[in-house]
């Protein structure tokens, strides 16, 4: 039997898999039309309300909101694994002061996995295991390419903080009020998860191969870099920065809209109404700037999103995620360079949630491209070719 008569007829062709569904999920929904994101069935207003960074992980990974008991423990592990290996603050001081940061945390969390005796177990005892140590490790990681990148001494974590606060202190030594604090955590408990994203693909592919979870994280790593993904924080607070006043906005973005050049910060391909999160991001971007007395990033801010819903908000173009988030990040006195990190930092949990729910159903990834290229060609020597 020839092997064209066993194939299965091709399904239609989805530039950018828009509109395909690569898997079943019980871990997060968005409803686009409308702005409604939920976590395990939960509105994401509530767990930013209600929640911390410790019990929505717990909730992300196992499903159910942890009973007490459940918490502490939870959250005893990650404090008891926030430790790095000091051969890895060597790899990361050996990088250049001008490496962008996600190849340093790439490098690292790759490294992590040489380091773990069971990375290659696939059991879901051992990838839970696994999924603790890289969310309690990353946060260690992010603060020490950034340290290190600048010339500063590494700031060993503090079990008696939370994640976001012992994060915040370990990037300026300094714990953070009890504002800061919730603000960091709300917005990791934002970047926490969110559906069958790019980077989240990523992880879902190389798990598929039955590779590990380390190798899984470090693709989703690498995917979430583009300033088409994580990487458009980062760029939405430069584009503030460099249009510097209220005055200029109009201009620019007609511009850039004329020129068809992205806005960064807006736009998603399943959201067509504001994102939920930038909503919240918004408010705490208002406050900060309200209370640390500089208006100037958020004014212009809101008058990119002013000009881009009255010229695009038409076409389903709202403030996503990464819209606000850099302003509020900045008003925390972090730098640019660590605005993606901190989105992989807080995404890992969905990442490890989502390979872990892959295995279950695993089938390997091995989609097909259509062949536009040509059928009749021979090979020339290299002498007669022209
Ligand atoms: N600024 C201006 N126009 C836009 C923007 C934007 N940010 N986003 C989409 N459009 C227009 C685009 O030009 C196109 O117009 P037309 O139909 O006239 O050619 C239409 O909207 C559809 O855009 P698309 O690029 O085909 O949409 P997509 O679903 O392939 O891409 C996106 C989604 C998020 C990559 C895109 O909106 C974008 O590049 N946004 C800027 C980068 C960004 O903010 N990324 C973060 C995404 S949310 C968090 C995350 O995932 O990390």
């Amino acid at each position: 039997m020839s092997t064209e008569a066993t194939e299965k007829k091709p399904i239609d062709f989805a530039r950018g898999l828009e509109g395909v569904h690569v898997a079943t999920t019980a871990i997060s929904w968005i409803d686009g039309q409308n702005g409604v994101l939920l976590y395990r069935g939960i509105p994401i207003e509530e767990i930013a309300k209600h929640s911390n960074f410790e019990e929505t992980s717990y909730l992300i990974l196992y499903g159910k909101l942890p009973t007490k008991q459940q918490l502490e423990e939870f959250d005893a592990a990650l404090k008891k694994n926030r430790e790095i290996p000091d051969d890895l603050l060597d790899v990361i001081r050996k990088f250049p002061k001008d490496t962008h940061s996600m190849h340093v945390i790439r490098t690292a969390i790759s490294f992590l996995g040489g380091f773990d005796p069971d990375a290659e177990d696939n059991t879901p005892e051992a990838n839970y295991e696994k999924s603790i140590k890289i969310i309690a490790k990353f946060p260690t990681v992010v603060a020490a390419a950034s340290i290190i990148r600048r010339g500063l001494e590494v700031i060993p974590p503090d079990s008696s903080l939370s994640m976001a606060a012992n994060f915040l202190y370990m990037m300026s030594g300094e714990k953070p009020t009890a504002e800061e604090e919730k603000i960091m955590d709300t917005i990791m408990i934002l970047h926490i998860e969110h559906g069958m994203n790019a980077s989240t693909f990523s992880s879902i592919v190389t798990i598929s191969t039955l590779a590990d979870i380390y190798s899984a994280i470090t693709s989703a790593i690498g995917t979430l870099k583009g300033p088409l993904h994580g990487g458009a924080n980062e760029r939405a607070l430069r584009m503030i920065k460099e249009i510097g006043t209220r005055d200029n906005v109009r201009q620019y973005v007609e511009n850039a809209l004329a020129n068809k050049q992205k806005i960064m910060g807006f736009g998603h391909r399943v959201y067509k109404a504001y994102d939920p999160r930038a909503k919240i991001l918004r408010g705490y971007a208002e406050s900060l700037s309200k209370s640390r007395g500089d208006m100037s990033g958020i004014e212009i801010a809101e008058e990119i999103e002013k000009i881009m819903i009255e010229k695009v908000g038409g076409k389903g173009i709202f403030p996503n995620v990464d819209f606000y988030s850099g302003l509020v990040y900045s008003h925390l006195n972090i730098p640019m360079e660590d605005f993606t990190p901190i989105f992989a930092m807080a995404r890992s949990v969905g990442w490890c949630a989502h390979v872990m729910e892959y295995l279950e159903q695993n089938r390997i990834f091995r989609p097909r491209a259509v062949y536009v290229g040509s059928k009749d060609a021979h090979y020339v020597p290299i002498d007669e070719r022209k």
